[in-house]
């Protein structure tokens, strides 16, 4: 069985998606991690995220794998260096370069071959799996996702910077060429601004019960 959940960032869906495949033992896939472990990889390597045949030359050189909600690059480990406002900011304008999104793409359906998955990210219900046995779109207003990832105490910005930088990603995730992030039809829609986890928690295995 495949649930495909997509949104924007800091909406909620990673940490719902987790939920919903550690209660259920479904294996759970974070596709936003494997497009910031190519962009940490990348600055790393100091190839401009611009440059996008370097970035593609870079991805086809290196093995990535995922494992466990960890994301290895030429087998170490990188998950713990993943979520910075350097990588939050490099992340989406990589993410619009297509031979990377079609790289990861392939990564997500094998490691979902023959599983029961809990797969999210941008293009997840649209592109990667249309068919999926559920779809969900959670979403949140700017302020309560910029409040959420504030709250988190992981970022140097201010309130009011991590808002314009969400705002910012916002607008390159919903003009990609491909694998905009776009509320599909059929897909069950959720505004998660003034719900709990829980409360959104409940309401998915609702619709999936
Ligand atoms: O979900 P996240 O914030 O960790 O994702 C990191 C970046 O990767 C974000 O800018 C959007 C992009 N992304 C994407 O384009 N497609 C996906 N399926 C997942 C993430």
């Amino acid at each position: 069985m495949v649930i495909a959940i997509d949104g924007p960032a800091g909406s909620g869906k990673s940490t719902i998606a987790k939920l919903i495949a550690e209660r259920k033992n479904f294996t759970y896939i974070n596709s936003g991690k494997l497009y910031r472990a190519i962009t940490l990889g990348c600055l790393r390597s100091k190839i401009d995220i611009k440059n996008s045949e370097k970035v593609i030359e870079f991805a086809k050189n290196t093995q990535i794998s995922y494992d466990k909600d960890q994301v290895y690059l030429d087998g170490e480990d990188v998950t713990p260096f993943l979520h910075t406002d350097e990588i939050d900011r490099n992340s989406s304008p990589l993410s619009s370069i297509v031979p990377i999104r079609h790289i990861i793409n392939d990564l997500i359906r094998s490691l979902s071959q023959g599983r029961d998955v809990v797969v999210e990210g941008r293009d997840m219900t649209t592109v990667v799996f249309p068919d999926a046995d559920y779809r969900f779109y959670i979403d949140a207003s700017v302020d309560a996702r910029a409040k959420r990832r504030y709250d988190q105490g992981v970022s140097a910005l201010s309130l009011t910077e991590i808002k314009d930088a969400i705002l910012q990603r916002d607008a390159i995730d919903k003009n990609k060429v491909e694998g905009s992030l776009k509320i599909a039809q059929g897909v069950e829609y959720l505004d998660t601004s003034d719900l709990t986890i829980i409360e959104v928690y409940d309401k998915l295995i609702d619709k999936i019960d």
